[in-house]
C-alpha cells in the first residue's frame, strides 16, 4: 500500500465526464513497480464503445468550456495549479512508485508539471487577434483565435505528469477539452492529476483520462472526426503511424518523438561544468529522457581529461529503489528497455568500444542496469544512430568544429543538442548550424515552461511549452467586413 496523506489520489479508474468510470473487465490492467516487480494496483480500462463516450462527452462540454471568459478558465486552470503543489508530496510517492524514478525527482517533476499550468492559466488570458490594415478604404480586416475544439493526447511514462498538462494545460487555456490517454505503465500519475482537476473545478468533460488497449483507443483518437487535435509524445516509429491515422480527418497534430542528442564539449570548454551538464543531461531519469545526451563528441585536446572526470562523476551514482534515500539512478521501465540497452553495448562492443564503467545488468537484479560509459565508440555503431533510452554515455572523439557540427547532424534526429564552449564565435557558429529544435549551450537542463520544447526532421512538429505552446490549440478565423461606411 501507497503511503499517501491524501488516500484520495490514488484512483484507479477511468476519468469520462468527471465520474470515475468503471469500464470493462477485459481491459483491465496490472500496474507493476518496475522497482520491486510488486503489483501497485489495477487499472481499469475501456474499449472502442468507452472511448467514444469519452470523445461525445469532451464534445459537449467543450461548448461550454470555449464560451466561459479567458479569466474564468485562467482561474480554474490556477486553482489545479495550486493544488498540484500543495499535493506535491504523494503525486511523487505516485510517480515513484509507478514510473521507478528516484523520489527527488518526481517531485521536481511535479513542480516542472505544475508549472505549465500555471503558465498556461497566465496565457489564457492574453490570447490576441489581430486588426490588419486593409487593402480597401471600405473593408476592415480581423483576425480571431478560436479554439481547436476537442483535443486528444496519447501521453508516455518517462515523464508521466509533465507531458500530460505541457498538452493539457494549453488546450483547456486555449477553450479546449481534452481526451488523455497516459502510457498503461503510469496511468495512476495521469489520474491523480485528474482527481485535482475536479477539485479545481473544471468542469466534467473538459479533462478526461481514459486507459485501456492502446491500439483500440488510439484509433478512435485518431480517426475520430469529432476530435480536431492530436497531440502525441513518444517513438518516431508510432509517432508516424499515427499521424497516418489522422490523415484520414486532416487533424492538426503535435508530435514530440525520438532523439538522438550530441552533447559537444570543445576544447576551450569548462571542463568541470561540461561533466556535470553530462551527467545532468545523460542520467536524469536513468537516461530515459528524449532530449538526453544520446552521444557525447569530445575534442581531442581534452579528450583523456573530460573522460577521467566523467568516469569519476558516474562511479559516484547510486543506483537502487526510488524511494532509499542518496539513491540517484532508479530501474529501467522494463525488460525491453534493458535489452535494448544490452544490444546498444553488445553492438558497440563488437565494433572496438571500451567499457569504462558499468555495461552490465546491476547486482540488485531486475530492471536495474549499471550507469555505463563507452570510449572509442564510432559512427558505425547502433548507438551513434538510435535512441539509447539508458544510462549509457559513449564518447566520441572529434579534430575540428566542422568535424563535430557534422557528426552531430548526421542523424535523423533533430530535438535537442548540447555544446560547451567559451567562444562567443564559436557559439554563434555552432547554434546557427545545428539542426536541431533546441540547443543547450554551456548547459545540459534546457526544459521550461516558458521556453519552446520541440523538435526539427523526424523528431516531431510542434512546440510545447511557451507562448508557442497554446497556438496548436488555436484556430485562426479571418472575418473581412465589406463596406463598413454602408
Ligand atoms: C521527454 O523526454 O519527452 C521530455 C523531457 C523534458 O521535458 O525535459
Amino acid at each position: 500500500m501507497l503511503q499517501l496523506k491524501d488516500a484520495g489520489l490514488f484512483r484507479q479508474r477511468c476519468y469520462i465526464d468527471g465520474k470515475w468510470t468503471a469500464g470493462d473487465a477485459a481491459d483491465e490492467f496490472d500496474v507493476i513497480n518496475p522497482s520491486s516487480g510488486a503489483k501497485l494496483g489495477v487499472m481499469t480500462g475501456i474499449g472502442e464503445t468507452g472511448a467514444k463516450q469519452a470523445v461525445d462527452a469532451a464534445e459537449n462540454a467543450s461548448n461550454i468550456w470555449r464560451h466561459m471568459t479567458a479569466r474564468q478558465r485562467s482561474r480554474r486552470l490556477m486553482r489545479w495549479h495550486k493544488l498540484i503543489m500543495e499535493n506535491q508530496d504523494d503525486l511523487a510517492v505516485i510517480m515513484t512508485a509507478e514510473q521507478g524514478k528516484p523520489l527527488l525527482e518526481s517531485k521536481g517533476e511535479i513542480a516542472y508539471s505544475a508549472s505549465f499550468v500555471e503558465w498556461f492559466a497566465e496565457e489564457a488570458v492574453r490570447i490576441y487577434g489581430d486588426v490588419i490594415p486593409s487593402h480597401e478604404r471600405e473593408s476592415r480586416l480581423i483576425v480571431l483565435k478560436e479554439p481547436v475544439g476537442v483535443c486528444a493526447a496519447i501521453t508516455p511514462w518517462n515523464f508521466p505528469s509533465a507531458m500530460i498538462t505541457r498538452k493539457a494545460a494549453p488546450a483547456l487555456a486555449a477553450g479546449c477539452s481534452i481526451i488523455v490517454k497516459p502510457a498503461s505503465q503510469t496511468p495512476f500519475s495521469a489520474t491523480a492529476l485528474a482527481e485535482l482537476s475536479r477539485r479545481a473545478g473544471i468542469p466534467e468533460g473538459v479533462f478526461n483520462v481514459i486507459c485501456g488497449d492502446s491500439e483500440k483507443i488510439g484509433n478512435v483518437l485518431t480517426r475520430n472526426e469529432k476530435v480536431r487535435k492530436f497531440s502525441f509524445t513518444g517513438s518516431t516509429e508510432t509517432g508516424s503511424k499515427l499521424m497516418e491515422q489522422c490523415a484520414g480527418s486532416i487533424k492538426k497534430i503535435s508530435l514530440e518523438l525520438g532523439g538522438n542528442a550530441p552533447f559537444i564539449v570543445f576544447d576551450d570548454a569548462d571542463i568541470d561544468a561540461a561533466v556535470a551538464g553530462a551527467m545532468a543531461s545523460k542520467y536524469r531519469n536513468t537516461g530515459q529522457t528524449c532530449v538526453c545526451a544520446n552521444r557525447i563528441l569530445v575534442q581531442n585536446g581534452i579528450y583523456d581529461e573530460f573522460s577521467k572526470k566523467l568516469l569519476k562523476a558516474v562511479q559516484s551514482l547510486i543506483v537502487g529503489d526510488g524511494f532509499t534515500e542518496n539513491v540517484t539512478q532508479g530501474p529501467l521501465i522494463d525488460m525491453n528497455a534493458v535489452k535494448k540497452v544490452e544490444s546498444h553495448i553488445a553492438d558497440a562492443q563488437s565494433k572496438g568500444a571500451e567499457i569504462l564503467t558499468g555495461g552490465r545488468r546491476h547486482s540488485l537484479g531486475g530492471t536495474f542496469f549499471e550507469p555505463t560509459v563507452l570510449a572509442d565508440t564510432t559512427s558505425d555503431m547502433k548507438i551513434f544512430s538510435e535512441e539509447t533510452f539508458g544510462p549509457v554515455a559513449p564518447l566520441f572523439k572529434f579534430d575540428t568544429e566542422e568535424e563535430a557540427v557534422k557528426m552531430a547532424n548526421d542523424t535523423q534526429y533533430g530535438l535537442a543538442s548540447y555544446f560547451y564552449s567559451k567562444d562567443s564565435a564559436r557559439i554563434w557558429r555552432v547554434s546557427e548550424g545545428l539542426e536541431y529544435g533546441m540547443v543547450g549551450i554551456n548547459t545540459g537542463i534546457i526544459s521550461a515552461a516558458a521556453a519552446p520544447f520541440g523538435g526539427m526532421k523526424q523528431s516531431g512538429i510542434g512546440r510545447e511549452g511557451s507562448k508557442y505552446g497554446i497556438d496548436e490549440y488555436l484556430e485562426i478565423k479571418y472575418l473581412c467586413m465589406g463596406n463598413v461606411y454602408g
